[in-house]
């Protein structure tokens, strides 16, 4: 098999505004994003992770500005520091779009000509109210009292009055409609679709795409005293993500073999960018449209809104730092229920990792390894036919959970894999408690033992196999001791044309299925594979 013939799957998260380091939201979007990639990879996909930083426009020029940098310097430092967090976070993407790069310059130049001779950009008058903290213009009637922004509090929008280019936005009322009623999954979660065909039928305005007092941005090609507006380029930085870094940068050579994207994560703030004007957009160049746009809810802490102005946002940095990367993947991951808007507490984040992943799983590892060193010589118990080996208490949902995780991923539902992840986990540690393998060791009953410890430690395999796309450090930890080879950490093959003959590495997937374990394969020391957490308080930045 080569891996021409592997379905692909390429998934995107949003480009990050520079304007300061990376907060939660960001890593949230960037930890479902990587959790996904990572599911499809051990199915066996051809995967494209594209992230990346969205560099232009007057928030990013201001912020430079006060810090007395020049906006490329100030780009270049924060983009580092995203890169940093994604490290540390364990993010395995496979391309970093900068919005800045050369390249993107002249696919934005190739796609701006389109939709020009396409007759759909027009000069016009823009007046309205400007949140430059979302780069976007407000409706009067969507500011609080003195114009101040519902999503930055502490900012208020700021009047303009100039003469702008427009994108003819409403002439695609009727065809997006009709493209949202073929293609009902388009928008995901339903709540999100709802919001969106609201907006759209009740009339699109056309939407202004150059700024005459914004010098940080590509200059408008027909007009080069103006620069483009920061979301008409921005969006456009997935599409110059998908080209190779030996190709010629051209629309053409970047469309294939990856468009069209078939997800686009974003949070609900931004929907209407990518599930309005994005296709429009598109729908103007005659290029196809992505999949799916799914927008997931927002993160509080502790009950409250987070934001400077409150004093109380929650820095990834520290809380990997102090706690890990599968601690912090585990808890946004399990905890929250995606789509849903969701919370932080220190005190759950401690509570849930320490019973399910240090004492359920992780105990359960330790005390049936212990088991296996004492009563087998440290080698998986020797039984015979270990496909067909299951216990009865898990002969009711074995053969299924496979199959149930993996549409739980399919359909984004995190919360759930972990969920049944974790009740094999659980049944598991009953088994063990109910069968007494040290009592049937004394009663001389060996093959009993044996038939007990392989069940166990199978199950924790298979658990931490499903776990493997949100805990990856955790579960390779699992499998070397249980002496199996698998690395969840190694890096995905980058994607050039040459390694796309390579062949398929089978290792990576129908690890879904029991009977994996060897009988007499020697099993590795037992270490705890996650240490139990300190209830320690969170420093807020
Ligand atoms: N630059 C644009 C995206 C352009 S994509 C072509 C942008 N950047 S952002 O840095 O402001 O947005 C980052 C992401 O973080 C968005 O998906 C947003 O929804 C998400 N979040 C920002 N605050 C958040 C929370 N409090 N909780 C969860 N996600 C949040 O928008």
């Amino acid at each position: 098999m080569t891996l021409d013939q592997k379905p692909r799957f390429s998934i995107t998260t949003p480009l990050y505004y520079v304007n300061a380091l990376p907060h939660i939201g960001s890593a949230y979007t960037t930890i479902a994003a990587d959790a996904i990639a990572r599911y499809y990879r051990l199915q066996g996909h051809d995967v494209l992770l594209i992230t990346g930083t969205d560099e232009h426009g007057q928030k990013i020029e201001r912020t430079a500005k006060q810090l007395g940098r020049s906006p490329q310097d100030h780009c270049d430092q924060i983009a580092a520091g995203f890169i940093d967090l994604w490290q540390r976070l364990n993010i395995q993407y496979d391309r970093f779009s900068r919005t800045t790069s050369d390249r993107h310059h002249q696919i934005v130049n190739e796609f701006f000509q389109r939709v020009w001779d396409r007759g759909d950009i027009y000069p016009g008058q823009q007046q309205g109210w400007y949140c430059v903290d979302c780069e976007e213009f407000k409706d009067e009637k969507e500011l609080l009292p003195e114009h101040y922004c519902p999503i930055h509090t502490h900012r208020q929008a700021e009047w303009r009055d100039e003469e702008n280019y427009f994108f003819r936005l409403s002439a695609y009322q009727d065809t997006l409609l009709d493209f949202y009623a073929h293609n009902p999954d388009f928008i995901q979660p339903a709540i999100r679709r709802n919001e969106v065909l609201s907006f759209v039928s009740q009339g699109l305005r056309d939407f202004s795409i150059s700024r005459r007092h914004v010098d940080w941005g590509f200059p408008v090609p027909i007009a080069p005293d103006q620069t483009l507006y920061v979301w008409f380029d921005a969006l456009l930085g997935y599409i110059t993500a998908l080209l190779d870094a030996e190709t010629t940068p051209s629309l053409d050579h970047a469309l294939t073999p990856w468009w069209p994207i078939n997800l686009h994560l974003i949070g609900k703030d931004i929907l209407r960018f990518h599930a309005v004007y994005w296709p429009a957009m598109l729908m103007s160049a005659e290029l196809p449209l992505p999949q799916q746009v799914f927008g997931h809810g927002f993160l509080t802490k502790e009950g409250q809104k987070m934001g400077k102005s409150l004093g109380n946002t929650l820095d990834p940095y520290e809380l990997v730092n102090r706690y890990g990367a599968d601690a912090v993947r585990y808890y946004f991951l399990k905890e929250i229920e995606f789509g849903r808007d969701g919370d932080f507490s220190e005190t759950r984040f401690i509570n849930i990792l320490n019973a399910d992943l240090a004492n359920d799983l992780g105990n359960l590892l330790n005390r049936t390894l212990k088991m296996a060193f004492k009563y087998c010589d440290g080698t998986v118990p020797p039984i015979s036919e270990p496909e067909q080996s299951q216990p009865p208490f898990l002969a009711n949902f074995i053969a299924t959970i496979g199959s149930e995780v993996a549409q739980a991923y399919q359909s984004l539902n995190f919360s759930h894999a972990c969920h049944l992840a974790l009740t094999l986990v659980k049944a598991g540690n009953k088994f063990v408690d109910e069968q007494a393998p040290w009592t049937l060791y004394k009663q001389q009953e060996i093959t009993q033992v044996h038939r007990v410890l392989y069940g166990v430690l199978e199950a924790v395999r298979l658990a931490a196999y499903l776990l493997a796309p949100i805990v990856p450090d955790l579960s390779t930890q699992v499998y070397i001791q249980l002496g199996l080879e698998i690395d969840f950490q190694a890096q995905p093959q980058k994607q050039t044309p040459k390694q796309l003959q390579a062949p398929l590495n089978i290792t990576y997937i129908n690890q879904s299925q029991w009977g994996v374990l060897q009988p007499g394969q020697p099993l590795g020391m037992p270490q705890p594979v996650f240490q139990k957490l300190e209830p320690l308080s969170v420093t807020t930045a």
